[in-house]
């Protein structure tokens, strides 16, 4: 099947030359060309330019996209969209004035989910995640990572890799799995952190490696969940097996959990609301991607990630959604560019480079995607007709979509 794309009025992200990342200065330059033609074929993009030089293709299918914008689809590279339930009454218990950490103290937050999803069958968990997914996809997603960490048995912990496994294999959005086996301490562990931290080690993460459910592994490291000690034991443990680290660092409070980050490689280090000197020098010349997820601060209302600052000094940053029911009940990648954007003071180039090729770092796909280049996946956005790229931060609460096409499919 090919399909010619003809008159696009700008095509956004566009890398004769791949590059894996965009870091400081650079993240405020993204390549476009206007008057453009798009051109795939199943599911690989086969050619792309000026549409006054395009050579004589005939296609199976030709759209007209004029007045519109095409740029590549997002890279979500933080979620946690397998889940049973949802957490509404938190979100009122929040607003009535108590504050995460204190709803997670009496038994709700991340053990509130875990119970339900240990109680929830398999078929019944890949129904409810599978209709996050096909949302997720007609809001730009092409990519995305999505982690465990709602189990918190052996069991659970599996379900949820199988299902994150199934949806991989019968969406055409590609899924990069990641063990969070430690994600908060369950009740049958409450007085034993180290039994529990054992137990991750030894029962669950030799299955995970051995059935390959799952190409990271991430750790909640933050006052009052796991230590940065804690951390370099799991992460010494997920790297023997050849996983990758990616993992949760600085929401709360910053205790050293980049530092021990960068000691073990990680693809990337997520969250970062709290950011200390030393933490941005950690990062600098490393090949960990920080990660931004400002859905999170706006539901929290907890300080962004300080963004302008970390850019300024040189570093790379992608942006996620962290969509899960506790701290950011929204898949929608367009709000976060937004609010990027909005709140965190970066400009609509450098959201979009964070969205689209950091994400695909992030995730380890920035080969296949996050830019649209010759021989990447035909994964991309046909917006409404709008008069800029800008336009798609500057109309937040909204999206710009027309079409969505991932891997050659029409969503
Ligand atoms: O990334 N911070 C840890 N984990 C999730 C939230 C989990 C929950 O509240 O269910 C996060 O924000
Ligand atoms: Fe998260």
């Amino acid at each position: 099947m090919t399909i010619l794309i003809t008159n696009i009025k700008e095509l956004v992200q566009v890398r004769d030359v791949p590059v894996r990342k965009v870091s400081g200065a650079d993240m405020g330059i993204l390549p476009t060309i206007k008057n453009a033609f798009l051109f795939i074929k199943n599911d690989v993009i086969e050619a792309y330019g000026k549409q006054d030089e395009m050579p004589n293709i005939t296609a199976d299918k030709v759209i007209d996209a004029s007045g519109k914008i095409i740029l590549p689809t997002w890279c979500d590279s933080h979620t946690h969209i397998v889940f049973a339930g949802n957490r509404e009454q938190e979100f009122v218990d929040r607003i009535k004035g108590m504050s995460y950490e204190e709803i997670a103290k009496k038994g709700g937050g991340i053990l509130n989910s875990a119970k339900k999803l240990q109680q929830t069958p398999e078929n019944e968990l890949y129904s409810q995640s599978a209709k996050r997914v096909e949302e997720v996809m007609r809001l730009g997603t092409g990519a995305i990572e999505i982690k465990s960490g709602y189990g918190l048995t052996k069991e659970a912990e599996l379900k949820m890799l199988r299902v994150i496994k199934k949806l991989n294999e019968n969406y055409p959005v590609t899924i990069k799995a990641t063990f969070l086996g430690a994600h908060a301490l369950p009740h049958d562990f409450k007085d034993n952190k180290s039994g529990y931290l054992d137990f991750v080690i030894h029962e669950i993460l030799p299955t995970v490696a051995k059935e390959k459910l799952a190409s990271f592994i991430d750790i909640f490291c933050e006052t009052g969940y796991f230590s940065v000690a804690d951390t370099e034991k799991l992460l010494a443990s997920g790297t023997a097996y050849g996983l990758v680290p990616k993992i949760h660092v600085n929401q709360f409070t910053a205790i050293g959990g980049v530092q021990m980050g960068v000691k073990y490689k990680a693809l990337s280090v997520d969250h970062l609301e709290e950011m200390r000197a030393e933490d941005i020098e950690a990062l600098q010349n490393t090949g960990t991607m920080p990660v931004a997820l400002p859905s999170c601060s706006f539901f929290l209302n907890i300080p962004y990630t300080p963004a302008r600052k970390m850019i300024d000094s040189g570093l790379p940053l992608a942006l996620a959604t962290d969509y899960n029911p506790g701290s950011t009940p929204s898949g929608n990648m367009n709000f976060v560019v937004a609010t990027a954007c909005i709140k965190m003071r970066m400009t609509p180039e450098e959201a979009i480079n964070a969205a689209t090729i950091n994400g695909a770092y992030a995730m380890g796909l920035e080969k296949t995607h996050g830019s649209i280049s010759k021989g990447k996946k035909a994964s991309f956005i046909i917006t409404k007709e709008i008069p800029s790229y800008g336009f798609i931060p500057y109309s937040f609460g909204n999206h710009c979509i027309d079409k969505v096409f991932i891997d050659g499919h029409e969503i």
